[in-house]
């Protein structure tokens, strides 16, 4: 079995500091390896890049589909936002513009860069190696005014916004959808089977396949699969989920909730775009974050929430949990020849 040390080694690999581009020409290899450390639902990378002379295309790859938690593909389009959102900053770094745009005849997202002499590496570019989502616990503090109003400020986008509830009783009030929402998914044997499927047991595991979910990001130990697979069987309950999520929730500074005026597939992108810019920005400020999107998984939940959110005409997408916390360890990814699309 390979072991955790092996598991780091990757990680790391896969993060190792970018070659400096050479007179202005765009290194897209380099691109697209960025864009695949972006955040992905059950770290599924549900995406295949197309390079052009000056764009790159950010295609769906429906073979990583997750029907039963995603059934309209949301959370898959965001997973692509997120990733276009990473080639926007690596191209600054490579003293680039880029454009993003939408196609959603050919569901194609096409990033085109432009050559800027004042674009260069900013607090965002250099976060993309140190974003992570992570599970464990934070350490209670608050944020200051300082960093909730860069945060506010990053959390827009076209059509997109970001509500930010730090109060108590509202936080409280998000637990209770979340223990709703892993009732209603725990006790469905496809969404038990599906994640499941998803879940990496141990570094052999995640080495192997370079995706999904390593237990050691959420500070599980390392099992045998066989043995893994039985025992999650009988300990992964809605009563035990809820209570390590309401713990998580209570150890955090403030969850923000991104709500968008359409929900159709341009609206997921641009909503994975505007959580990657702030995961990024999160990241700069050494501020920790990490999904808990039950009450919007669950559909008869998701207008519930949605009406206490008092939203009229706005959709809620993404719910996060922000806060401070240290790094724990970094997920896998494939490697960048497997997620090249041919021209
Ligand atoms: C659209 C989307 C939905 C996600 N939903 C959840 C979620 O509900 N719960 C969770 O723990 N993580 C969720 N994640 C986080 C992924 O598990 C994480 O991005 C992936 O494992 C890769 O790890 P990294 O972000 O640390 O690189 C989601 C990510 C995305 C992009």
């Amino acid at each position: 079995m390979s072991s955790m040390a092996e598991y780091d080694r990757a990680a790391d690999e896969i993060r190792r500091p970018g070659k400096e581009p050479t007179q202005g020409a765009l290194n897209m290899r380099e691109l697209v390896r960025l864009a695949t450390l972006a955040a992905s639902s059950h770290n599924t990378q549900p995406w295949r890049f197309r390079i052009h002379e000056r764009a790159i295309s950010v295609l769906p790859d429906f073979a990583r589909r997750c029907p039963v938690v995603d059934p309209n593909d949301a959370h898959l389009f965001e997973s692509l936002g997120c990733a276009a959102e990473n080639l926007v900053h690596a191209a600054a770094v490579q003293g680039h513009t880029a454009n993003v745009s939408f196609d959603s005849t050919n569901e194609e997202i096409i990033v085109r860069f432009e050559h800027e002499s004042l674009a260069r590496a900013t607090d965002l570019s250099r976060a993309i190696m140190r974003r992570q989502c992570t599970k464990t616990p934070y350490d209670g503090s608050v944020l200051t005014s300082e960093a909730l109003r860069l945060l506010e400020q990053t959390g827009q986008g076209a059509g997109v916004r970001t509500i930010f509830l730090t109060a108590r009783p509202q936080m409280d009030a998000v637990i209770e959808y979340v223990t709703r929402g892993n009732e209603s998914q725990l006790t469905d044997p496809a969404f038990r089977k599906e994640l499941v499927s998803w879940i990496r047991f141990n570094p052999g595991d995640a080495l192997r396949t370079g995706d999904g979910l390593s237990g050691c990001t959420s500070g599980q130990p390392s099992l045998p699969t066989w043995l893994a697979k039985v025992i999650i069987g009988v300990v992964l309950t809605p009563k035990a989920q809820a209570d390590v999520d309401a713990r998580n929730i209570k150890s955090s500074a403030a969850v923000a909730v991104l709500v968008a005026n359409r929900d159709d597939k341009a609206a997921w992108v641009e909503a994975g775009r505007t959580y990657e810019r702030l995961a990024l920005q999160a990241a700069a400020l050494d501020i920790r974050n990490t999904f808990i999107n039950q009450p919007i998984e669950v559909r008869p939940l998701r207008h519930q929430f949605e009406s206490w959110l008092g939203l009229t005409g706005e959709h809620a997408l993404l719910i996060v949990r922000i806060g401070r916390a240290p790094l724990a360890p970094f997920s896998l990814r494939r490697p960048v020849d497997h997620v090249i699309a041919r021209p």
